[in-house]
């Protein structure tokens, strides 16, 4: 019987779908509710998307819909990083799936209040259902175990959709904000994790395939798109996976590096839109509100996810 009950929080392209797939196939993990959020692609293609993913897995896996815009701005999405489907346009079926009846932010309430104090909130998009949650009950915060945050750019890293932003919170810097102060305990993974950790070189690549199950082909043949993207635009090896190595910190924390610092979050215009503002020395007297984790070895990543993705 899972021990560990998760609730995971996506706008579910490329990476999001490798990060559920390594949730619903940990033996220790009970994931009651996938919620989605509009980023990587509009609202319901990333529904469909999520739907799809736990169909692959053979799971029954409640999706829920939630936020399509962004609090307080128009949406912006990461298509030319993962394609316009967001799975890499190879053609899969993505559309006609149904998710199930409720609304995201009222699941995200209902389920934590349901279970006081066990929950893991995995978040792997803009944080905007999250936020949502947050001021329609505040009081949820103090009854979260514990909040990981695929956001971010660490301490001091590079920006991936400007200078110094990391893209689920350039979508909706407002709503980051609201978590910011809201007392959730939270870890943030970062970009600056991903790609020092998490690229999917050729070796790493030829070490999936070699797996040989339908999820494992799969969490390769969607990245099509992003791999181009990688290449061309960020120079790394090849894609990274940002989504599945904060999974990977949800499910062991144990093999991280992290420290607390106080946080805050640029809320203006580019080029400092939903710039992390990490006061590391204590300038501002803020108190430290969220561990960022420095350091997540890539071995210890890429044994987790093989594992996963391995599992029938
Ligand atoms: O910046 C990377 C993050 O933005 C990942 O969650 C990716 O899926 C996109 O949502
Ligand atoms: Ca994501």
């Amino acid at each position: 019987m899972p021990s560990r009950k998760f609730l995971v929080d996506t706008d579910t392209a490329s990476d999001d779908a490798v990060a559920m797939i390594m949730a619903l196939r940990d033996p220790e993990v009970d994931v009651l509710a996938f919620t989605v959020v509009a980023g990587n692609v509009p609202l319901d293609q990333a529904v469909q998307n999520a739907l799809y993913t736990v169909e692959l897995c053979g799971d029954d896996t409640p999706v829920y819909v939630g936020a399509a815009t962004p609090l307080l701005r128009d949406l912006g999405t990461a298509q030319d990083v993962h394609g316009d489907d967001g799975f890499g346009d190879i053609g899969l079926d993505l559309q006609g799936r149904t998710p199930a009846d409720g609304w995201a932010p009222q699941v995200l309430v209902d389920t934590i209040r349901a279970h006081p104090g066990e929950i893991t909130l995995v978040t792997l998009g803009p944080m905007t259902n999250i936020a949502t949650a947050l001021l329609w009950d505040p009081g949820i915060a103090s009854l979260v175990d514990r909040c990981v945050v695929m956001g971010g750019t660490g301490l001091n890293g590079p920006g991936n959709v400007s200078p110094n932003a990391e893209f689920n919170f350039w979508v909706d810097p407002e709503a980051v904000r609201v978590v910011l102060r809201s007392g959730l305990p939270l870890e943030f993974v970062g970009w600056d994790i991903s790609i020092a950790s998490a690229v999917v070189t050729d070796e790493r690549r030829a070490a999936i395939r070699a797996i040989d199950t339908p999820v494992a082909h799969f969490s390769l043949d969607i990245q099509s798109v992003l791999a181009d993207y990688a290449l061309a635009e960020t120079k790394l090896e090849g894609p990274d996976f940002p989504d599945p190595i904060a999974m990977a910190h949800a499910i062991d924390p144990s093999a991280a590096t992290a420290e607390k610092v106080a946080v805050d979050i640029a809320i203006g215009p580019d080029p400092m839109r939903g710039t992390m503002i990490v006061d590391q020395f204590g300038f501002q007297g803020s108190t430290p509100n969220v561990d960022v984790v420095t350091h997540y070895p890539s071995d210890h990543f890429f044994a987790l996810l093989h594992e996963r993705l391995a599992t029938r």
